[in-house]
């Protein structure tokens, strides 16, 4: 696989007005999502979800491409056609979670390492011959009492990076994500504080790999206050934090930057993300992969009423999409 083929395909995720949608609830977490809405966790109540995101009409106006779990690049639509080729038909790029999850850092207290380096190989090799062109990885980096520790932070840059290379090595874009969780009662500057240091560590632990940076997406949180905290920073604070945090660490040949909704409302993360593009003047595209975020309304929907609500869901996800595809460009209105 060449860096121009990898290049191309990084830049088409960030097409302008164009995002992402994170449908890779793995599969522990879809029960927590469906139980939230009285839905059963089965096999094909799983599948016939994932159906309805990915059917929804005209989604590639603004969706570039969608992050699939194991399981739902396995499955098909109810017609039988496979969902990566159902994508590929539509213009939308495969992608494909391929991290095992975080799991206790050990001497590390409260704090996360993530798992599933082992047999990457063969996985990502995999995942391309059924269709996947991009492979995301989630680090979580918690904040709270003294933590996280710089063990934490290069633990999980270390193995970012590990991941990356590899992905690149199977002609797979790496989108790497490492998440600063917003629960807690901290400040917008601790959660600066935090990204810049983790951004900084991830960005020295991609060049020691060899990952090239032009075939790279990064999927960061934003700089937000604490979900706990007293002060909660407005838009134009989050917007204006952000930026000056990723204008400080981030690599200017990076092709974009998606980022993660992490618990943020439908309507915040929209607007976050419109004022960061209105700043104007940015060295990457700053897009949305966003998961709950364009999922719950959707959900929600179609937990009360399957069969009656179907199109109805598909029509919020539109929506969803749209909007995001307009603060992509700095031009949602509210
Ligand atoms: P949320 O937007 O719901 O945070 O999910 C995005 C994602 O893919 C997290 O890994």
């Amino acid at each position: 696989m060449s860096i121009e083929q990898l290049a191309e395909t990084a830049q088409a995720m960030v097409a302008p007005g164009k995002g992402i949608i994170a449908i890779d609830e793995s599969t522990g977490t879809i029960a927590k999502r469906f139980a939230s809405v009285g839905i059963e966790n089965t096999e094909e109540n799983r599948r016939a979800y994932r159906e309805l995101l990915l059917t929804t009409p005209k989604l590639n106006e603004h969706i570039s491409g969608a992050i699939l779990y194991d399981e739902t690049i396995r499955q098909s639509t109810k017609d039988g056609v496979p969902f990566a080729k159902y994508m590929s038909d539509h213009g939308m790029i495969p992608g494909i979670k391929v991290d095992k999850g975080a799991h206790p850092l050990a001497g590390c207290p409260g704090e996360l390492v993530t798992e599933g380096l082992d047999g990457l190989r063969e996985r990502l090799q995999e995942y391309y011959k059924l269709g996947a062109r991009f492979a995301k990885w989630r680090a979580v980096i918690n904040i709270g009492e003294s933590i996280p520790s710089g063990t934490c932070i290069e633990s999980n840059a270390h193995a970012l990076a590990r991941y990356a290379a590899l992905c690149q090595e199977c002609g797979l874009v790496p989108m790497v994500e490492p998440e600063v969780i917003m629960d807690g009662e901290h400040d917008i500057e601790t959660c600066y504080e935090v990204t810049e240091a983790t951004l900084r560590s991830l960005f020295d632990a991609l060049y020691q790999q060899n990952v090239l940076l032009e075939g790279t997406i990064l999927k960061a949180s934003m700089v937000i206050s604490g979900k706990g905290c007293d002060e909660q920073a407005d838009v134009e604070e989050v917007a204006e934090s952000t930026v000056m945090c990723l204008k400080s660490t981030v690599p200017a040949i990076l092709p974009g930057v998606v980022f993660l909704s992490g618990g943020q409302s439908d309507e915040q993360s929209t607007a976050h993300l419109n004022a960061m593009n209105q700043m104007g003047n940015l060295p990457w595209p700053l897009s949305f992969s966003y998961g709950r975020a364009m999922q719950q309304a959707a959900l929600k929907l179609w937990g009360k009423d399957m069969k009656g609500n179907y199109a109805a869901a598909q029509k919020t996800v539109y929506e969803r999409a749209k909007e995001n595809g307009q603060a992509a460009l700095g031009k949602w209105n509210g």
